[in-house]
């Protein structure tokens, strides 16, 4: 139950191109009054056509009601985006990208006069990035952070599962959730962890579900045989809403509940 010392936070996972944005343009208002969520933070690093984050694009979830913008490794593709990634506040890259690169990786939220942190990480394990240390750079932000807003949330964009719920347990308590994308799969470990941090490994994705993590089958099973990074179209059909929605007790920052979300647009 939704009261006055709670907040609830609606994350959803990656945007696939065409079909993930005209799923959130139709569906999102909906979904905000479902969940009656008082923020929405979405993963959008897949929004260009699989590959990327356009600037319009940034605009246009804005203006559907997205509070916060996170991303991951995909977020470099369109170079175009690189100028706004310094100029919008509430756009972010992982954080713990090398010192140097456009953007920024947290911001702060407000909502009904309560501050929300939301930290955007980026993992180093199967990743095929050179990050920095995802544990000591991310505490280092968390205790910046904890002297702005009591609420954080965390979008670790990460491939592999250790590494995740390890992140999540070293978190523990100085966080209210850790959250995974990067894989497009929704997972079915939610969980309150012991000190009050939500956790999920991964979230899913805004995107086609009946393809290859957003994808058409065919360049994705030829890369299975070849080795060959052939590259892959979104697949034209409705998208599936994927994400979560947490409660949040903002006394003490600590997580009430997580609920796993999937909403099936039906365009
Ligand atoms: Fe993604
Ligand atoms: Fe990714």
């Amino acid at each position: 139950m939704l009261d006055s010392s709670s907040i609830r936070v609606l994350m959803l996972g990656d945007v696939i191109g065409h079909p993930g944005m005209r799923a959130l343009f139709s569906s999102l208002k909906i979904l905000k009054k479902e969940y009656k969520s008082d923020f929405v933070i979405v993963n959008a690093e897949n929004a260009a056509d699989g590959y990327g984050l356009l600037p319009h694009q940034v605009d246009e979830l804005f203006n559907y009601g997205v509070d916060a913008i996170t991303s991951g490794n995909h977020i470099w593709q369109k170079e175009e985006l690189y100028p706004f990634l310094d100029r919008e506040d509430k756009l972010l890259r992982p954080s713990n990208y090398p010192k140097g690169v456009p953007g920024h990786g947290d911001c702060i939220l407000e909502s009904k006069g309560v501050k929300l942190a939301v930290l955007n990480l980026q993992g180093r394990v199967r990743m095929s990035v050179n990050c920095e240390c995802p544990f000591v750079n991310g505490l280092k932000d968390i205790k910046r952070l904890k002297s702005l807003a009591k609420c954080i949330v965390v979008d670790f964009h990460a491939e592999d599962v250790t590494e995740k719920e390890a992140l999540a347990c070293y978190f523990d308590g100085k966080v209210s959730a850790v959250v995974g994308t990067h894989t497009h799969i929704q997972t079915a470990d939610e969980k309150i962890l012991a000190n009050g941090t939500a956790y999920i490994s991964d979230i899913g994705m805004t995107g086609p579900i009946n393809g290859v993590i957003g994808s058409e089958p065919e360049a994705a099973i030829k890369r299975v045989f070849t080795s060959i990074p052939y590259k892959t179209q979104v697949l034209d059909e409705d998208a599936v809403i994927n994400g979560v929605v947490i409660e949040i007790d903002t006394s003490n920052g600590h997580a009430l509940s997580i609920e796993r979300v999937t909403y099936k647009t039906g365009l």
